[in-house]
Order: C-alpha cells, then structure tokens, then sequence
C-alpha cells in the first residue's frame, strides 16, 4: 500500500529551462503536484503521480553526461571493471545519453538506447543507436533483429526514471543471456535519508531506490539481486547487480552488509519517511530565513549550477530572482535561458562569479570537491557557499 510522506509542492518539469519570460511562455509552462509515497509493501518510494514521460524526454533534453570531468572519470572506471569482472562480448546500454560509458568499449559490441532524439543523433554516427524508450516492445523487437543475448546490460541514472518498472524488468529478463548482468546505478534512498537531500525528488525521479526495495522487486520478473555497491556519485547513488533468479552469481557479503545497514536505519518503515518529511520542512524555512536575512544586509547572492535538483529546492522553497539575481551554469545550453518555475536568469561562470557575489547557493552539491577546487579566489576574497545539504548552513572553504 502507497503512503505519501512528503509533499514537495507545486513544481514545473525539472529540466524545463525557459527560453524567455514572456507572457506566452509562461502561460504555457506546465505544472504538476510533487508528493512522494512509501509502499509498505516491497518499500520503494516513488512519486505519487508520476508525469507522462512523452513531455519530459523530448530532442530539447538538456544534460549532457560528459560535461562533467567527475562524471567522465566515474564511468570510464567503472567501463573498466565491468569488463575486467563479466568480460561481457555483447553490451547495451538504456539512457546511453552522449555515449560517455559506451565509447569505453568496442564499437561494433554495443547498442544503445536513448529516447531523447538531439543525444541519440550524437551516438547514431559511432554505434548502433536506438532513439526510442526501453520497454517489452523494443526488447522484442531487438530480439527478432537478432540482437538478444546481451551479456551486460548497463544503465546509470535512467531506471529510477522509468513509471512503468513491469515493462522495464519483463523487457530486461526477455533480452539478457542466462548467466547475463543487468547493473543499474541510481541515487541511494539512505543517503537521501542521511543527507536531507530531499532536492532528489523531481519529476524525472519516479523512484529513488533502496537495496531493500531493488531486492524485492526484481524477484517478481524472475530476477535476482546478488551484489551492490555504494558510490559517491551524485552525493550518493548505489550500483545493483542484478542476474537471472538461476544466473550463475552467488550472493554478496556486501549485499547482506547493505541490506542490514539499510534495516538498521529502519528503511522498511514508515515512520523513518515521516521523520524525514519533518526535517525537511524545517530545512525549508531555515533556507529562506538564511537567504532573507542576507538581503536584509544587502548581499548579493547567486545560485552555482542549474541542476534539476534546485528546481526542486527553488520552487518548493519560493524563491525568485530578488532573493537569487542569477545561477551560473557551464552548460552552454542551459546559458542564456531562466530557471522553471522560478524564472531566474542563468549565465555563465565567466561573467557570473565575480568580485560583487557575496553567497552562492550550491545547487551542484553533488560536485562540492570539484566546484571548490575550481573556485578557490572566491573563497581568498571572502565569497562563501550556501548549501542545504546535510543541512542549512554557509560554507567558508
Ligand atoms: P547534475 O549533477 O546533473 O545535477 P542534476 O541531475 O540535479 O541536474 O548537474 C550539475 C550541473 O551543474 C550541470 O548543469 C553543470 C553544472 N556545473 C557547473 O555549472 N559548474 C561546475 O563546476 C560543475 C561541476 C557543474
């Protein structure tokens, strides 16, 4: 049975980045209500209603995996060690995105699948490409190609994206070897938990999974959970390794290891996601009373990184471009346009960071390393971060 713990509000697509403010546009702009629930049941956490994903993935989808140097590295390593472990001959990948994982391998090995059209023309001219959404239909029709028997099946960040996880798993039985490996990375549930990071949950985000929810779930289609690790990518994801229910893998002691963790922190029940709905009202109100608070003294404060994930924070934090003058962006096709729902400008780093930024809201938190590296001067000249991760506060290095 669904329970919705959270309600994150009124909230416009994630990545819905406005070309211009006028009142055209704005009419247009499409919102949906965001509360999460908790199945008490297998305990995935999901939203509530999701969005239909026909309006979110379309040839204007904006993030490009390989323009993070973090992210580029995370999946050239992890690339290697698939290898190195399954030594798989035939590999697909689901939400292949600009092909930054499978340019790793060997181009006539692999397919990929992606729906967003504008990134699967950039993959078409390197390796077989199909623009379209993974389900039952594209797994049979892969199958009848002749294009069955993948040894790895890789996805990062797409399955917790997918509503339909009956289709996504039948398909995946239907297309993978016998002793084949489906290996799926997504934010983990606990780390949301233990960092407060409630900015995880927007519309892309149908789920956010636990080891404990993954390891009910694959058990109704047939599969099997046999080993899971924990990453630090976007400020916590975990990688599940997942075999038919007679694939030749045995059982990790790091699953095991996990799954208690997981029981301990008490994941299975409702009442930790009920806490968590608590501290993340109070994160709310300590954020907009911080940013407040400096305006009353005339600071200038910025938000660093256009990410999905400030949609979240923005919107359900009721921000507007008098509390944030503008949010830098490296994406050149985020530049230039303004942020959903809220309407704040974003520019480039180049202009944006200058000596009249006070505070900067790190909206990237999930490269806080790479981020303060990048901006030591900002620091020398008594600039500070804002963040909200694992809780409100103002970062001075
Ligand atoms: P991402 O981590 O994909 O988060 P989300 O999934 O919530 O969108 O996005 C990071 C964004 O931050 C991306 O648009 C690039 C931007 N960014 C910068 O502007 N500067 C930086 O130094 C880094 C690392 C990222």
């Amino acid at each position: 049975m669904n329970k919705v713990f959270l309600n994150l509000g009124r909230q416009p697509l994630a990545n819905s980045f406005l070309k211009d403010i006028g009142k055209n546009t704005l009419r247009n702009e499409f919102f949906y209500n965001l509360k999460i629930c908790f199945n008490t049941k297998n305990y995935l956490v999901s939203i509530d209603k999701p969005v239909n994903p026909k309006k979110q993935y379309t040839d204007k989808y904006a993030h490009r995996a390989s323009e993070s140097k973090t992210m580029r590295s995370a999946f050239k390593k992890v690339a290697k060690k698939l290898i190195k472990r399954f030594r798989p001959k035939k590999i697909m990948e689901i939400g292949s995105n600009d092909g930054v994982f499978l340019k790793n391998f060997n181009k006539k090995s692999v397919i990929a699948v992606e729906p967003c059209k504008n990134l699967a023309s950039l993959t078409k001219k390197l390796f077989k490409t199909y623009d379209e959404f993974w389900n039952l239909k594209l797994a049979k029709k892969l199958i009848k190609q002749k294009k069955g028997e993948i040894d790895l099946i890789f996805s990062a960040n797409t399955i917790s994206h997918i509503p339909n996880l009956k289709e996504t798993f039948e398909g995946i039985f239907n297309i993978l070897s016998d002793d084949g490996v489906f290996v799926i990375e997504d934010p983990s549930l606990l780390k949301v938990l233990q960092n407060n990071s409630y900015d995880q949950f927007y519309d892309e985000h149908v789920y956010v999974f636990s080891t404990i929810s993954v390891n009910n779930i694959v058990k109704d289609y047939g599969l099997r959970l046999f080993d899971v690790e924990n990453l630090p990518t976007h400020g916590g994801s975990n990688r599940y390794y997942i075999c038919k229910e007679n694939g030749k893998y045995k059982n990790t002691s790091r699953l095991k290891k996990v799954i208690k963790s997981e029981i301990s922190y008490k994941l299975h029940k409702i009442k930790s996601y009920l806490e968590f709905s608590k501290r993340v009202n109070i994160s709310k109100r300590r954020l907009f009373n911080l940013i407040k608070k400096l305006k009353k003294k005339n600071k200038k404060i910025i938000s660093y990184g256009a990410t999905y994930k400030s949609t979240t924070v923005f919107n359900y934090c009721n921000f507007n471009s008098k509390m944030i003058d503008y949010v830098t962006d490296t994406t050149h096709n985020k530049q230039g346009k303004y942020t959903p729902g809220t309407h704040i400008k974003i520019i480039s780093p180049e202009y944006g960071m200058n000596d009249t930024v006070d505070y900067a809201f790190l909206g990237a938190w999930n490269f806080k390393k790479e981020i303060f590296k990048k901006e030591k001067n900002f620091f020398k000249r008594g600039g500070k971060f804002i963040t909200h991760v694992p809780r409100v506060m103002t970062l001075t290095k």
